[in-house]
C-alpha cells in the first residue's frame, strides 16, 4: 500500500509547504502588477524582474571575489568570478522572451505604464548601476536618477567611493610584485584612467603562462565577464532597434543615439589593450601571401 509522503518536521508556517516557504512562491507571484492585458507585458515584467535578481546575484559574487582577493586567495576569487560568467548566460537569455515584440506591442504597454506611473527610464534601476560601478565603470552623473530614492542614492554613492573589482585586482597585482603604482589611496569616485604599467603587467602574465597560471586564468575570466556584460548591452540595443526604432526616449534625444556610445564601456581596459601587443609577431602578416603578386606558389 502506498504510504502518504511526509516531510520531516521543520518550522514551515501553517498553510505553506516547505518548498513554498523556502522559495517564497506566494510572495513572488504577487509581485507582478501589469497595466495591460497584453501578453508581452507579463513577459516584460518577468524578464526585467529576473534580470534584477541576476544583477543582485552578480553584485554579491563580485563582493565575495573582492574579499577573497584582499586575502590574496586567487584560486577562490577565480572560482567566484567564473560563477559571474555563468550567471551572464541566463541573464542574457532573458532577451529572448521579449525580443519578439514590435513597436506596436511595446508602445501599447509603455503608454499605459506612463499613464499610471509617469515617464520612467531603466537608468532609475539601482542594481544595474551598482554592478556597473563594481565592474569599475564609475559614472557619478547617474546618481542624479536616484534623488527620489535616498536610501538607494546613498548605497550607490557609497559604492562609487569604494574600490571596484578592478581596483582590487590591481592592488593584488601590486602586492604580487608587478611594477604598477599602489593605487589604494586613489579617489575611487573618479573614472579610472588606464595605465601603461598595468598593460605591461597583463602582457607579462600572458607571456609566461607556466609561471603565471593562476593570473592568466584570472585574466581570461575577466575577459569572459566583460564579454557577457558587452553581450547584454548589444542585445539591449538590438531589442531597442526592434521595438522602438529611432524614437526619442527619456531624455528627448533619440534612444539609439544615446545607447550606441555606451557600447564602448568595456571593463578592465588594459586587459584588452594588452592584446594588441601580446604574442610573437609573425614574420609576415598572416593575411598576406608570401609570394610577390603575379608569381605562382
Ligand atoms: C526592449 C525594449 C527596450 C527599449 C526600447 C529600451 C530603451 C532604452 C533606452 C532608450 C535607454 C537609454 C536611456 C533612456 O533614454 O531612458 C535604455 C537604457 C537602459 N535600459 Fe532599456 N530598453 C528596453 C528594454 C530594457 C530591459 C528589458 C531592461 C532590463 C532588463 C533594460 C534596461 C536598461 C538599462 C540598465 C539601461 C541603462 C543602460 C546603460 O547605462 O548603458 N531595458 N533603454
Amino acid at each position: 500500500m502506498n504510504q502518504p509522503i511526509t516531510h520531516s518536521t521543520g518550522i514551515t508556517p501553517a498553510g505553506q509547504t516547505p518548498y513554498s516557504a523556502w522559495i517564497q512562491t506566494d510572495v513572488l507571484h504577487t509581485l507582478q502588477n501589469p497595466v495591460s492585458h497584453h501578453p508581452g507585458e507579463h513577459a516584460w515584467i518577468t524578464s526585467v524582474q529576473v534580470s534584477e535578481l541576476y544583477w543582485m546575484l552578480i553584485i554579491k559574487e563580485i563582493r565575495t571575489a573582492q574579499a577573497q582577493l584582499r586575502k590574496n586567495d586567487i584560486t577562490q576569487a577565480c572560482d567566484t568570478l567564473e560563477r559571474v560568467v555563468a550567471h551572464h548566460e541566463p541573464l542574457n537569455a532573458t532577451w529572448k522572451s521579449i525580443a519578439w515584440m514590435t513597436p506596436a506591442d511595446l508602445l501599447s504597454i509603455l503608454s499605459r505604464a506612463v499613464a499610471k506611473y509617469g515617464q520612467d527610464t531603466a537608468l532609475q534601476g539601482w542594481t544595474y548601476r551598482q554592478m556597473v560601478y563594481l565592474l569599475g565603470i564609475k559614472q557619478p552623473e547617474h546618481l542624479q536618477h536616484f534623488i527620489p530614492q535616498p536610501a538607494r542614492w546613498k548605497q550607490l554613492n557609497d559604492t562609487l567611493a569604494e574600490p571596484s573589482l578592478y581596483d582590487d585586482i590591481l592592488a593584488f597585482l601590486h602586492r604580487a610584485g608587478f611594477p604598477i603604482p599602489d593605487m589604494t589611496e586613489r579617489d575611487y569616485r573618479a573614472p579610472y584612467i588606464p595605465m601603461q604599467a598595468v598593460e605591461n603587467a597583463w602582457r607579462e602574465i600572458y607571456a609566461d603562462p607556466d609561471r603565471y597560471r593562476d593570473l592568466r586564468r584570472l585574466g581570461e575570466t575577466l575577459a569572459d565577464i566583460a564579454e557577457g556584460f558587452s553581450t547584454w548591452k548589444h542585445l539591449h540595443l538590438m531589442a531597442t532597434r526592434r521595438t522602438f526604432g529611432h524614437r526619442a526616449a527619456y531624455f528627448g534625444t533619440e534612444g539609439i543615439a544615446w545607447l550606441l556610445p555606451t557600447l564602448q564601456e568595456l571593463p578592465f581596459p588594459e586587459l584588452w589593450a594588452a592584446r594588441s601587443t601580446m604574442g610573437e609577431p609573425p614574420m609576415v602578416c598572416p593575411h598576406m601571401s608570401r609570394q610577390p603578386k603575379g608569381q605562382a606558389a
